[in-house]
């Protein structure tokens, strides 16, 4: 599915002027999900909501540990996505508890009645995400938000970052992602972690 994934990125940035950039699908990395997953497990989970389908490799790990009767709705704006994400699911075996939902993730989640268990952000990047406020809206309290692509805060620490970031993340990818990190450090009603490599918060929304 990570193969898939690559090979698509590759077909659909031909045909989109922004790229491989516009179509972002960039698969979670297995580790990463490993212990997401597991998250999911331990707090027994049912109710997950993610932000950035993509082919749906992110959202088949959650699936798979939410078990019988849990449920994964994942957001992507492109229809192709979600399309090929439905097919993984079949694949899979998970299509009861996968549902895709096409749109922008502002669309989308003003449509959406929480409380969710468990929270998967695999859509925002660099920037502050204009979901943010109506993410947390929807977690129940003592759940758990995961925010994926926080790599980018190590990146803006770095003297050399592996990549010229700007072309991806904007001119003012460095104080976005940590002015981001700040505002998510102190807001009120969050205990946050995170984690460096691969780079993930995890959020646990407070009572
Ligand atoms: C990093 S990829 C997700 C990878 C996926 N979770 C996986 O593990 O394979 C990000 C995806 O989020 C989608 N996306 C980004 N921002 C979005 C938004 N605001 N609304 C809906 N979809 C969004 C992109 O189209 C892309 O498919």
């Amino acid at each position: 599915m990570r193969r898939a994934s690559e090979d698509h990125r590759e077909a659909h940035a031909a045909r989109l002027p922004g790229g491989a950039q516009e179509c972002g699908v960039y698969p979670s990395d297995p580790l990463k999900m490993r212990v997401l997953a597991n998250m999911v497990r331990a707090m027994q989970a049912k109710r997950l909501l993610e932000v950035g389908c993509g082919l749906g490799y992110s959202a088949l790990w959650l699936a798979e540990a939410a078990g019988p009767g849990g449920s994964v709705e994942t957001i992507d704006r492109f229809p192709e996505h979600a399309e090929l994400a439905e097919g993984f699911a079949k694949e899979a075996g998970l299509e009861s508890r996968v549902k895709v939902l096409t749109g922008d993730s502002d669309a989308v989640l003003s449509g959406l009645h929480g409380p969710y268990d468990f929270v998967h952000d695999d859509g925002w990047f660099a920037v502050r995400p204009p979901h943010f406020r109506r993410v947390l809206e929807l977690l129940r309290a003592g759940g758990v938000l995961a925010m994926s692509n926080w790599f980018l805060l190590v990146q803006s620490m770095a003297e050399e970052p592996n990549l010229d970031w700007s072309e991806f993340a904007g001119p003012n990818w460095r104080e976005n992602v940590q002015a981001f990190a700040r505002e998510l450090a102190s807001e009120r009603g969050l205990e946050v972690a995170w984690m460096m490599n691969p780079g993930v918060a995890l959020a646990v929304k407070l009572a």
